[in-house]
């Protein structure tokens, strides 16, 4: 376990294990959390001007039994789980909240007796979350629900536009010291004309009538802020990372519940936004994801904003070296299947521990603008043969997926292997059905043959 007092950490990996293997009990101020919100969608993003997919969020039952078996059990939550599986069914919502309760449980436990929570999330899923975060913080430690407004170009002409996301705020216990230090918006414009920019004072007398407001000889500084934030969104064409969230929106929920020096804690960290925000605010903070070009991102924006600080970040889970990697397929094949798995932009590990049926990961890959090509991965961390790669491109057909990444390292590949990829043809006379992705290409920067290279910003 790293150093407790070590500032500034960034992992690779699933926030579930990585808080469970590196981060102590009661041990960080402020968690913000922004997670997959069940929204069916597939994630792209330019990077570089190709277009990759960053996260598939959609969920499948097997995925997260689990998850839910693990919550399930827990005298406090069994209820909530038993209800939601009556009212939902064993499909795609109850993995996705099984999966979400299983990671928040572990929040609360990393959380101290004094911080604060804020569970990101939208309209289809917050109702439910909210009945799971009364179940693990507790109904009376719900703080407030905030509604982020932005505007947006939405579809659909029979609704109303869907321009807002959800902030459900907690805070661990009761306590008095707690950080929360008061926001201010400006005073509306008939309460300027009454008043001025002075401060107001009122009150009440001893029988509780209200006394009429004064205006004090010093200035105000606004009124305390509400519950409904209007911040514009990033515009796509400035995104780092699909998803990605407003500085100013995270810099304001830091600056109100954290203080200098504290230590803020995302676990589903994307591009690193509240990274970017906590350190300008002179707070300490962890992140974590699971996406290996997330934390690419991270490590760029992290360079391009504050000089030399990433020299000093503790980065662990993700090999930089060949040697490294090596260590790790040696150490934990599990985690080095992971992270292998995820190499190529747009391919995600599974979500399971187990890989299903020789599949370790799975990607979408754009063709073109409209059209996607599914693509699966596998990975072997120890020797590797002709046979393998034929039950892999079985593997492949069976899953229902156009391609397939076969990766190892390039020591082991045979020429019997290369052939065996070479057999199992072509995709749309274009791209080979079957290709074998060395970790050492990686580390050279190379990327395998597939639409996302050739897929252009239109
Ligand atoms: C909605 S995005 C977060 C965006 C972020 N707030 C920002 O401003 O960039 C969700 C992120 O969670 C990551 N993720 C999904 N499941 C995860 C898990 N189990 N552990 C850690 N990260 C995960 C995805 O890779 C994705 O980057």
């Amino acid at each position: 376990m790293p150093d407790q007092a070590t500032p500034n950490r960034l992992y690779f990996g699933d926030c579930l294990e990585v808080m469970a293997e590196y981060l102590a009990d009661e041990s960080v101020d402020l968690i913000y959390l922004d997670p997959p919100f069940n929204s069916k969608r597939i994630y792209n993003a330019f990077i570089g001007g190709a277009q990759w997919v960053a996260f598939d969020d959609t969920w499948r039952w097997y995925e997260a039994i689990d998850d839910f078996h693990a919550v399930a059990s827990e005298v406090s939550l069994a209820p909530t789980m038993e209800g939601l599986r009556r009212i939902l069914g064993e499909g795609g919502e109850l993995a996705y909240l099984s999966y979400m309760a299983n990671r928040l449980r572990e929040c609360h436990r990393v959380l101290k007796r004094t911080g604060s929570i804020y569970l990101h999330c939208d309209p289809t899923m917050s109702h439910y979350l909210k009945v799971i975060m009364d179940g693990i913080f507790g109904k009376q430690n719900f703080r407030n629900e905030v509604i982020w407004h932005y505007r947006k170009w939405s579809t659909g002409k029979y609704a109303f536009q869907r321009n807002h996301d959800v902030l459900l705020f907690y805070s661990r216990t009761k306590v008095r010291e707690r950080a929360f230090n008061q926001l201010f918006m400006p005073r509306t414009a008939s309460t300027i004309k009454r008043f001025g920019s002075k401060r107001i004072v009122s009150g009440y007398d001893e029988r509780g009538e209200r006394l009429p407001s004064q205006v004090a000889d010093e200035d105000s500084e606004g009124v305390r802020l509400d519950d409904v934030w209007d911040i514009s969104r990033v515009p796509p064409i400035k995104q780092l990372y699909p998803t990605e969230k407003p500085l100013p929106l995270l810099e304001r929920i830091i600056k109100a519940s954290s203080n200098p020096g504290d230590v803020v804690f995302d676990p589903f960290c994307g591009c690193g936004t509240t990274i970017h925000a906590a350190q300008n605010l002179g707070r300490r903070w962890i992140g974590i994801d699971v996406c290996v070009q997330a934390c690419k991102v991270i490590q760029k924006r992290i360079e391009g904003h504050f000089d030399s600080l990433w020299d000093d970040i503790e980065f662990v889970g993700m090999p930089k070296t060949l040697e490294d990697a090596r260590a790790l397929a040696a150490l934990d094949p599990f985690k080095f299947e992971r992270w292998a798995a995820s190499l190529v932009p747009g391919m995600e590990a599974n979500k399971k521990q187990r890989g299903d049926k020789g599949i370790d990961g799975r990607g979408r890959l754009p063709i073109r603008k409209g059209e996607f090509v599914d693509v699966v991965a596998q990975v072997k961390a120890g020797n590797t043969n002709p046979s393998q790669v034929q039950a892999f491109n079985e593997a492949r057909r069976q899953a229902g997926a156009e391609l397939g990444v076969f990766t190892c390292f390039e020591d082991k590949v045979t020429s019997g292997m290369r052939n065996a990829a070479v057999n199992s043809g072509q995709f749309k006379d274009n791209w080979p059905v079957i290709q074998i992705y060395t970790i050492e290409d990686y580390f050279l920067g190379r990327l395998p043959d597939l639409p996302l290279a050739n897929f252009r910003r239109p």
